[in-house]
């Protein structure tokens, strides 16, 4: 392990782009990757990553369990996602139309996610939730979308978590449920009428900053009923999870079929890419709508989805993940009872969020992900981990020494 935040005369070059961002970026940095809001000790730029390792640009190495906030699922750099990317890029990426592969990767999606008969492609998971409501309104006719209190479907106006910039009329057409809760879906569906157009939904609750909570099927299976019952759309946004939990949509172990789903993050194991499926019901809608984007049909991340997705099936990686998950949560939980802290551990062990019993202001959660960071292991104290199926033995092993000293610097805090 490089020794952790090397300092030059100066400062360490984190604190020194840091600087020059300020003066050219608005904030010095936005969105979700902002290290504003993150611990001191967080760096804010990266130099790259390998496998399960990622290295910030002072040369501090980290195993990580972020994976880039969801898209890195087999580890970064992939030696086989990455030959087919450069053997893409070699003929082409950004061209007058898109290549073969487009073609390829929409028929390996419908091969491998039950509910979708057709796929489309686009760049971020904002631009897939955006179509899908837009799919389910051009085919419905109507204009009223339903979506659960505090989740998060991406920063379009319709949907970003910041009011700034937002007008009422954004959001004329949004009603609010609350997440596991049918009778509320029900209610809103009731006061939306006859022009409700589609309800929206995550695979489980991962709402930012709070404890997770897996979906009661019946509430699934609730949904799927009142969108039969009243010719909406049921749309899962599978961005945050889809070929994290399951090799298909993440509500297949569950048997719940959406007739939208939208898609990104993980698809291309860190290139960029987002892709909205959808079963022949909305094919019609789908077919209306104009979408587009300058970027949408590069070639070079749909050779790296097919290539991830071919990787993920041969190599059973949903398993791997699975059991690395168990292995760090039984190792966590373990750790904190021997330090005698209360903490909640939610979510799959894919993808788990910690907190600190009576942490309200998330400032135990705060000393935990410090210490851990300079431990070796790169983590979030006010959101979900992703485990990725690049993780060795040995990185668990380092990742449960870091977390140890992080327990142990939360028991400090707490005798202070
Ligand atoms: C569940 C969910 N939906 C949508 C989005 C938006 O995706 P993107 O940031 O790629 O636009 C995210 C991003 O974190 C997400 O977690």
């Amino acid at each position: 392990m490089t020794e952790q935040h090397r300092q030059t005369a100066g400062g360490t070059r984190d604190q020194r782009l840091r600087e020059r961002a300020g003066a050219v970026i608005p904030g010095g940095m936005y969105g979700h990757q902002s290290a504003a809001s993150l611990p001191a000790a967080y760096p804010q730029f990266m130099h790259g990553g390998r496998g399960a390792r990622i290295w910030d640009v002072d040369g501090n190495e980290y195993v990580d369990l972020m994976c880039s906030y969801g898209p890195v699922v087999l580890g970064h750099q992939h030696p086989r996602v990455e030959e087919a990317a450069a053997a893409q890029a070699a003929l082409g990426d950004c061209q007058n139309g898109p290549g073969p592969v487009m073609v390829d990767l929409a028929e390996l999606l419908v091969q491998t996610v039950s509910h979708a008969d057709w796929a489309m492609f686009a760049k971020n998971g904002t631009d897939a939730t955006t179509m899908c409501c837009t799919i389910a309104r051009a085919q419905t006719g109507r204009q009223k979308v339903l979506a659960a209190t505090g989740a998060y479907h991406g920063a379009a106006p319709w949907c970003t978590p910041r009011p700034a910039g937002v007008t009422p009329q954004d959001r004329a057409n949004l009603g609010y449920y609350t997440y596991n809760d049918l009778a509320s879906a029900q209610r809103a569906a009731a006061e939306a009428g006859d022009d409700l157009a589609a309800i929206v939904v995550s695979p489980f609750k991962h709402d930012a900053g709070f404890d997770q909570e897996l979906v009661d099927p019946a509430f699934a299976r609730g949904l799927r009923a009142l969108c039969d019952a009243t010719g909406a759309a049921l749309i899962l946004d599978d961005v945050r999870c889809g070929f994290r939990l399951h090799l298909g949509s993440s509500w297949e172990p569950i048997g719940v079929s959406p007739d939208l789903s939208a898609w990104s993050k993980a698809i291309a194991n860190g290139h960029p890419l987002a892709a909205v499926l959808g079963a022949d019901a909305f094919r019609d809608g789908a077919r209306q709508v104009f979408v587009t984007g300058s970027f949408w049909f590069s070639a070079v991340p749909m050779a790296a989805a097919i290539a991830t997705i071919t990787a993920l099936r041969e190599g059973r990686a949903v398993e791997a993940i699975q059991r690395s998950g168990a292995e760090l949560r039984d190792g966590i939980l373990a750790q904190a009872r021997s330090w005698e802290l209360p903490v909640n551990y939610t979510g799959p062990v894919a993808m788990p969020y910690l907190s600190f019993a009576g942490d309200a202001d998330r400032e135990l959660a705060g000393v935990f992900a410090s210490a851990a960071l300079r431990g070796g292991v790169y983590l979030h104290p006010r959101h979900n981990w992703f485990v990725s199926a690049a993780l060795t033995g040995d990185d668990i092993a380092l990742a449960l020494e870091a977390t140890d000293q992080a327990f142990a610097a939360v028991r400090k805090r707490l005798a202070q």
